[in-house]
């Protein structure tokens, strides 16, 4: 056992198959509380063990757990869920922004990188030079080497501190704990390319769990905000969160595009549709626009795309990973500060089984938060 008077117990995805309501219940060994070692400044920074209240279910979770991007048998079993909301049970003397026991926190997608790079001395701490320690699936390098990342479908949570913010209290704990990635994934582009003031025209494309958010904050920012679904289902919704226009490309893109070309400044894309009509969507884009890439489909290559089309119109094609802590704790702020409301369904813990292929099977309408209650957590 660790050297705690509670025990690390979570849902394990055991195998690709855990994504059809197979994750099973299991006890495991967390990260090794990081110690005072003094050769190396950085390893001085304590460890935060959080009991979890809720836990957000992205669908990031559902392509590892079920090794869509990757072959996952070395992390087998496997905690997923980086979007974490819980209670600090334990602070060392180190730990980074004050925290202290009984504070309400919040872990993201990430949780660990070299924090001496370039990157991470300008708070990019996302695009470390030794790349992200992700919340689950990694091993730890900076403290506790070896260790296995362990995610939020699970009693507590260990991990380092510079990676842990404060939940502010005027917003609802459970609300918050999908913002942690699908939140900050979405709103971080928004803020860098300018929504709402260089990029008044915003297109969010797919309208799951980030493209939600984008809706909402992309409204917030003061945008014009066009929701591009590949079916009608979610009109309404999307009229609900803010958005003006609607676009369905279901059937004939060519028609659907018609009298949307070059209409938009900046477009966010969360599809994981691995048949997306990637050219047809840049259409959409006047020049000068940029098209950011956040959703990941389990593809190997991205669509053909001809020079031409780049030299003709002008348009930028990048992508976009999560957010830095720092980000993290502006979205929140924003996020209280303006009202964002995400639309999210509460399931219980032992609930995973019935979430998850819900989730898969495309139900969530918009996010799944799963609740410890045994914890503390509010149904
Ligand atoms: N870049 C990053 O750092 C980052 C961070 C978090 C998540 N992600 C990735 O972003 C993507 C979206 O995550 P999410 O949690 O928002 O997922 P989600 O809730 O499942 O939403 C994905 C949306 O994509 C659209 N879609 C169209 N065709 C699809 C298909 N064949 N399969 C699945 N979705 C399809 C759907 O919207 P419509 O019905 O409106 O078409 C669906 O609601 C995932 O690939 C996830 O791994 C990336
Ligand atoms: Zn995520
Ligand atoms: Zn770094």
């Amino acid at each position: 056992m660790s050297n705690t008077d509670y025990k690390f117990e979570g849902w394990g995805a055991f195998g690709p198959d855990s994504i059809e309501g197979k994750f099973k219940w299991f006890e495991y060994e967390p990260k090794e509380f990081a110690d005072d070692d003094l050769d190396e400044v950085d390893s001085r920074r304590p460890t935060v063990p959080v009991k979890i209240l809720y836990c957000g279910m992205c669908a990031t979770d559902l392509h590892m757990a079920s090794a869509g991007w990757f072959d996952m048998s070395a992390f087998y079993p496997l905690v997923v869920g980086h979007e974490i909301v819980g209670e600090v049970v334990r602070a060392g003397p180190m730990v980074e922004g004050g925290l202290k026991v009984g504070d309400i926190v919040g872990i993201g997608a990430q949780s660990d990188s070299c924090l001496k790079c370039a990157r991470c001395r300008e708070h990019k701490e996302e695009y470390c030079d030794e790349g992200q320690i992700g919340t689950y699936a990694a091993i730890y390098k900076r403290t506790s080497p070896g260790s296995k990342s362990r995610g939020g479908y699970a009693n507590y949570w260990r991990g380092p501190s510079h990676f842990v913010v404060p939940i502010p209290s005027n917003l609802d704990p459970a609300a918050a704990a999908p913002m942690l990635c699908g939140g900050v994934t979405v709103f971080s582009p928004l803020i860098k390319y300018g929504a709402g003031t260089t990029a008044k025209d915003v297109g969010v494309i797919g309208i799951g769990g980030l493209g939600h958010f984008a809706l909402l904050f992309a409204k917030a920012m003061g945008a014009e905000v066009t929701a591009i679904s590949h079916s009608q289902r979610k009109v309404e919704d999307a009229k609900a969160m803010g958005a003006t226009k609607f676009i369905t490309t279901h059937g004939h893109v060519d028609d659907a595009i018609k009298g949307h070309e070059r209409s938009l400044d900046l477009i966010i894309c969360t599809t994981s549709d691995p048949n997306m009509p990637l050219s047809d969507y840049l259409r959409l884009l006047r020049p000068g626009g940029t098209f950011v890439m956040v959703g990941a489909p389990e593809v190997d290559a991205m669509p053909e795309l001809h020079p031409f089309f780049f030299i003709l119109n002008n348009v930028h094609l990048t992508g976009s990973a999560i957010g830095s802590p720092a980000r993290i704790c502006e979205m929140l702020q924003f996020a209280g500060d303006h009202n964002v409301r995400p639309w999210i369904k509460r399931f219980p813990l032992n609930e995973v089984n019935k979430a998850v292929p819900s989730m898969h099977a495309g139900e969530a309408r918009y996010r799944y938060v799963l609740v410890n209650e045994d914890n503390g957590g509010k149904l």
